[in-house]
């Protein structure tokens, strides 16, 4: 029912030069994978097949990461390394891959809607791939259950301490099942004096395509930027959005720190040399 997930990747990642100057953080690894590769996998699981990327300059390396390497294959053809490429030979035989372009970073917002032409009218899955989740089951798995039942945008929420509250958007609304919330409250990076709870959205939400109309007609938000948080908060209004408290464990690969720790998660728990 939702096959289509959209990955805005158009971001400087700042936080990460001049390791970015050239290359794209989403192209960073963790382990032997990069980021946005973790993301992907993550879509497919939850069945999103038809995945679009929201790039900008200089983020070629993630298109071509999701392409054939002629080259490079037919050079370890037959030879153990080959398995090596596994895994992202499997994601590009389960996955369709399109691009659109967001010419100035105008915020998460913008982006989104420049992704209009590749999701068209109907729901949609949205990852920002510097949140780094692992579950038993996917995020976003357990996001689209959520969907078929609810019909409406989610977004997922983790509780925050309140010394980093100012870096999310934070929600507050009323309980309607154990960890489902109907927002009636969004704030962008407000101060901790001015957070309506602890619950913060992350990186990974369901969209129905009615937010396309709405983010055109939300004016330049915090930072002069088209925040996603204000349209979503227009749509919880004139109708629902869900917040869920998602299971699983989310890292923060946008800031050094969270990499780090990520990175070690995934090579204690995760990585095989297989
Ligand atoms: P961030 O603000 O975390 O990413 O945006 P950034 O700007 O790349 O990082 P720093 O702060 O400079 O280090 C969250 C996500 O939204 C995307 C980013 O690529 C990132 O995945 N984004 C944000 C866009 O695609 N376009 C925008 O205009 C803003």
């Amino acid at each position: 029912m939702i096959s289509k997930c959209l990955f805005p990747v158009a971001g400087y990642g700042t936080r990460f030069l001049p390791a970015t100057k050239s290359m794209p953080k989403e192209m960073l690894p963790v382990v032997n994978k990069p980021l946005v590769q973790y993301g992907v996998e993550e879509a497919l699981e939850a069945g999103l097949t038809e995945i679009g990327f929201v790039t900008g300059r200089g983020k070629r390396a993630i298109a071509d990461h999701f392409d054939v390497s002629y080259e490079l294959e037919h050079q370890i053809a037959g030879s153990t390394k080959e398995q090596y490429l596994s895994s992202i030979r499997e994601v590009m035989a389960k996955g369709s891959f399109s691009f659109t372009r967001q010419s100035e970073m105008r915020g998460l917002g913008d982006a989104i809607l420049n992704g209009r032409r590749l999701i068209g009218d109907q729901p949609f899955g949205v990852v920002l791939s510097d949140d780094l989740c692992v579950a038993e089951e996917g995020v976003l798995a357990q996001m689209v259950k959520l969907y078929k039942q609810f019909r409406c945008s989610i977004v997922a929420v983790q509780e925050v301490p309140d010394d980093e509250i100012h870096k999310f958007g934070v929600i507050a609304g009323e309980q309607i099942k154990d960890g489902i919330f109907q927002v009636e409250q969004m704030v962008e990076k407000p101060s901790k004096e001015d957070a309506p709870s602890n619950l913060a959205i992350i990186g990974r939400y369901i969209l129905t395509p009615d937010i396309f109309d709405v983010i055109e007609s939300t004016p330049p938000g915090k930072n002069d930027e088209v925040q996603l948080t204000d349209a979503l908060l227009s749509q919880a209004r004139d109708g629902c959005v869900l917040a869920y408290k998602f299971k699983g464990r989310r890292f923060d690969c946008g800031s050094v720190a969270g990499f780090v720790n990520a990175t070690n998660y995934v090579y204690e728990n995760l990585y095989s040399q297989e």
